[in-house]
């Protein structure tokens, strides 16, 4: 049992084990991305769609609920703490001439932490919206009432757009901490992380575009 512990400690505070916890977190989060964006699309098909979609989470059990939003909560806490102590080792242990190499770095990857901390921003507002001041039964009449107002609608795309460049850079890196991106295989990593983001992210920012078009009413 020790044995198991210490192995745990030291892969934890290794920064390979660092970075492979960080990408398997963020692997999650996309999953999570990629799911939401799936029940969101139901408010394509009008009114029942969705709100039969939203009552349907709230009729699993309770202990189950809120066991998956506290391990969504885990992984966020535990992706941005280590995110944040690789992003300082790295800084500590750059000489002069590995930082020159930074400017070569692209805009997603050089604002990684600023657009991780919008997008934590973001969803304390969304859940306070949504979740804690939502129903369930009138999912619709929420969505579309929140999105009538511009401003609010103009927050979600700008914060949409920094979860593109979180979203495009987080593939990328996870593809090259699982050892997936050689350097003849990468720009077509570069390719499908554009993609994913764009899909991704294109279908949240068409639902605030459509209410605000009047194509949603
Ligand atoms: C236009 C875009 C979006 C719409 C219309 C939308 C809609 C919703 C709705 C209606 C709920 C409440 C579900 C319920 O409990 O009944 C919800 C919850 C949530 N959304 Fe979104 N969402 C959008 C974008 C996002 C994005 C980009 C993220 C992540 C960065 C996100 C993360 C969450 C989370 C974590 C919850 C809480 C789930 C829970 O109830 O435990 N959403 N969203």
């Amino acid at each position: 049992m020790n044995d198991i512990i210490t192995t745990a400690c030291k892969f934890v505070t290794s920064s390979i084990g660092r970075k492979i916890i960080v990408a398997l977190t963020g692997t999650c989060l996309l999953l999570f991305l990629v799911g939401h964006l799936a029940g969101n699309m139901t408010i394509w098909g009008g009114s029942e769609w969705i709100n039969t979609y939203a009552t349907g989470l709230h009729t699993m059990p309770a202990w189950l609920l809120w066991a998956i939003r506290l391990g969504l909560l885990a992984i966020v806490l535990i992706h941005a703490v280590l995110t944040l102590v690789l992003k300082l080792e790295n800084t500590r242990a750059r000489t002069p001439y590995q930082m020159e190499g930074t400017m070569k770095a692209t805009l997603s990857s050089r604002t990684m932490v600023y657009t991780g901390v919008m997008i934590v921003c973001f969803l304390l507002f969304h859940l306070w919206q949504l979740t804690i001041n939502g129903d369930p039964a009138d999912c619709y009449g929420h969505v579309l009432h929140a999105f009538s107002n511009e401003w609010c609608s103009l927050f979600y795309i700008v914060a949409i757009c920094c979860l593109f460049m979180h979203v495009r850079h987080g593939v990328q890196s996870v593809m090259q901490t699982f050892g997936l991106a050689t350097r003849k295989v990468r720009p077509l990593y570069n390719i499908i992380a554009v993609l994913f983001g764009i899909a991704v992210c294109g279908g949240f920012i068409a639902i605030p575009v459509a209410v605000l078009t009047g194509l949603l009413r």
